[in-house]
């Protein structure tokens, strides 16, 4: 099918919304060829290279050889698995990851996607605890499903008509907030470790072992969702590790799949698992863990948790933010602050209009940034940590043009208007 032809039934058969908003904008890119950090439109006129990775998802860039070994060498062994029985794979996938957590986190239930992950959770603390609140963060993202919508931003939710009160929201990183918040009904905190729609804000120094210590003294249970931070992006193979936290749940999504096999999990304390342990069936995902998606999991843990490979992420984070910094001298009213642990990077930018200009002057200049979501005056910055040095370069030289051209812009978006489109999407949400 020739270019035309695919945005044609895209529109009439996937997404009219979304090809009228691109077209709007000049951003007819159709994913064609993938390969590393690059993707090129599927007429080969244009290529992006992704500073976004799909909030994780392409933390090893695009087809990165290893993973498509491992799930080719899987096609040939194994297929999804049967969720009844016991499966190698799985066991094999569950103790990496709970080997690579501290305390008894020390099971863990698979799903399909971070949504589900989160919906289990919080199912899990409400069943567990016998309560009926869950907090989370305002402007947090846990996802589109269920449960996980509740507890997410309004503007997620309110179209559909889902608002429910027992779920309560709180400022993140302000620990009086929570404190007051807290009643001897609510069962779960639930926190992104560095919230990634809201813009890549850093967690206060003390601010999670507040939050730990509030939980403990109201009998609640602290779940951490990792779908973006975790898997090395910051540096360390879980975000919350640069804490001194032990939480009861821990959510990994996106990454795991090694942007080739859709795959997620839920990591439980041990005693978290007593509803499981009386009905081990209560609870039952088709697909949730199959096991071709487990051997890819294997080989992304295996590769993720890799000290050099560590390294190598805090070590291009320095040398991106040395990029960063001058940037930031050079157009201090525009490009206002960095936020930044490891990889996981958030641009702070003068206004809310000023993130979906630099999401669309950095298309023009091939690079794909997203603005956040929930705060558009950010836009993140999430390379795939397989980046080299020169790509680092690279990258530096087109923001700067890009930064250049979006002072220029957001004044044209503001002054026609047309913002509001452009605020409406670029990433509906990650
Ligand atoms: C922090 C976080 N949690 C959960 C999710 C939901 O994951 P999924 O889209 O796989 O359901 C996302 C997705 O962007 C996310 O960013």
């Amino acid at each position: 099918m020739d270019k035309q032809s695919t945005i044609d039934n895209y529109e009439a058969h996937v997404s009219a919304g979304k090809v009228s908003f691109y077209r709007k904008y000049g951003m007819n890119f159709v994913m064609g060829r993938r390969e590393g950090a690059w993707l090129y439109d599927i007429d080969e006129q244009k290529r992006l290279f992704n500073c976004h990775s799909n909030g994780g998802v392409f933390n090893l860039g695009h087809r990165h050889q290893e993973v498509i070994d491992s799930l080719k060498l899987a096609l040939d062994e194994v297929d999804i698995g049967n969720h009844h029985l016991m499966s190698q794979e799985r066991a094999a996938l569950a103790t990496q990851l709970t080997d690579s957590m501290p305390g008894d986190l020390n099971v863990c239930i698979f799903g399909v996607g971070g949504g589900e992950a989160v919906d289990l959770a919080l199912k899990l603390a409400l069943g567990h605890t016998g309560r009926s609140k869950i907090i989370s963060a305002n402007g947090g993202y846990h996802g589109h499903t269920g449960l996980a919508l509740s507890v997410g931003d309004a503007q997620y939710r309110e179209p559909f008509g889902i608002g429910l009160t027992d779920m309560v929201q709180v400022p993140f990183n302000d620990a009086m907030a929570l404190e007051n918040a807290l009643d001897d009904q609510v069962a779960a905190v639930i926190l992104e470790t560095i919230p990634a729609t809201l813009g890549m804000v850093m967690p206060k120094p003390e601010y999670l072992e507040q939050v730990r210590s509030l939980c403990d003294q109201n009998g609640t249970l602290l779940i951490m969702d990792e779908v973006q931070s975790g898997l090395g992006r910051t540096g360390k193979l879980w975000a919350f590790e640069h804490a001194d936290i032990i939480p009861d749940m821990v959510i990994v999504g996106k990454g795991l799949s090694g942007g080739i096999y859709p795959i997620s999990a839920t990591i439980i304390r041990e005693p978290l698992d007593a509803i499981f342990r009386k009905d081990p069936f209560i609870h039952i995902s088709t697909f949730g863990g199959s096991e071709l998606g487990c051997r890819v999991g294997q080989k992304v843990v295996s590769i993720s948790s890799n000290e050099n490979f560590l390294r190598r992420v805090r070590e291009a984070g320095g040398m991106i933010r040395t990029g960063l910094d001058a940037l930031r001298d050079k157009y201090p009213k525009f490009f206002t602050g960095i936020r930044q642990s490891g990889m996981m990077i958030g641009l702070e930018l003068r206004d809310k209009y000023a993130g979906p200009a630099l999401t669309k002057a950095a298309y023009d200049q091939d690079l794909l940034i997203v603005y956040a979501n929930n705060d558009t005056s950010v836009c993140q910055f999430l390379p795939p940590m397989t980046i080299t040095d020169n790509e680092i370069k690279w990258v530096i030289l087109q923001l700067d043009k890009a930064l250049n051209s979006a002072r220029k812009l957001r004044t044209a978006l503001i002054a026609k208007q047309k913002t509001d489109g452009l605020l409406k999407r670029f990433s509906r949400k990650d």
